[in-house]
């Protein structure tokens, strides 16, 4: 991986957000310079927690330009990218775990007009995405296991993107590599340095007295990873 085609990217995790203030706290990263934001979707079955749907992310559409990153975990999710697309997301992501057919799957999900992501929990080894990985436009790598904010980086996730990395160089690839899960200011700069772009950051952004002054000092610990990459 070289440094000149990785550009560094903080998405703020709604989930961390307070619910009640979700657009002034958007306005927040926003005004800082976030514009990507990271919308957890949660059904209750594939992972033990329930968050929003489409009815709040047709909301978010109309305030914000952001690009708006929709994090699928549920089951049976090709029966639900149509209406997350219809309803403004600019990115899908599905877990592996949740797709018996993920070419499939990651070809609907770019029909229907949006970039195609799939994830992997942390116990998913890399190697089952070797098929798909030249028609993905991203890959997430689970640094926690899905469900809840808040919780402990998982430090073997350093391992599972430098290995993306390195097929995604091999091979000529120029799918992005995202990382969610407990990423704060102690491994923002390792996860670039280790060959990830796009950083989903929840409690460590919106978990702080001032999320945008948060999402600014983040982005700059992160972008020391680029400039400590030989
Ligand atoms: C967890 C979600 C994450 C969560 C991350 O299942 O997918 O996006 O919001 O939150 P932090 O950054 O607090 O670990
Ligand atoms: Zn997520």
């Amino acid at each position: 991986m070289t440094d000149s085609v990785q550009m560094i990217e903080i998405l703020p995790s709604l989930l961390s957000a307070d619910f009640a203030r979700l657009g002034a706290h958007i306005a927040e990263v926003e005004a800082a310079g976030a514009t990507m934001l990271h919308f957890d979707v949660m059904d209750g079955h594939f992972v033990p927690n329930l968050t929003m749907g489409t009815p709040v992310l047709q909301s978010l559409r109309k305030i914000t330009r952001a690009h708006l990153d929709v994090h699928l975990m549920i089951t049976n999710p090709d029966d639900f990218v149509g209406i997350f697309a219809e309803a403004g997301a600019d990115s899908i992501s599905v877990h592996q775990e949740t797709c018996p057919h993920l070419d499939r799957t990651l070809r609907l999900i770019q029909t229907e007009g949006a970039q195609a992501g799939v994830v992997l929990n942390p116990s998913t080894p890399v190697a089952t995405l070797d098929e798909v990985l030249p028609i993905v436009d991203f890959v997430l790598v689970m640094s926690v296991n899905p469900g809840f904010g808040g919780q402990k980086f998982l430090p073997n996730s350093l391992q599972k993107i430098g290995q993306l990395a390195e097929r995604r160089a091999r091979l000529g690839l120029g799918f992005k590599i995202e990382v969610d899960g407990g990423i704060g200011a102690s491994n923002a700069a390792d996860v670039v340095r280790a060959g990830a772009e796009w950083l989903v950051a929840g409690n460590s952004v919106f978990g702080a007295s001032n999320p945008g002054d948060a999402f600014i000092a983040l982005r700059e610990t992160a972008q020391q990873g680029l400039q400590q990459h030989v």
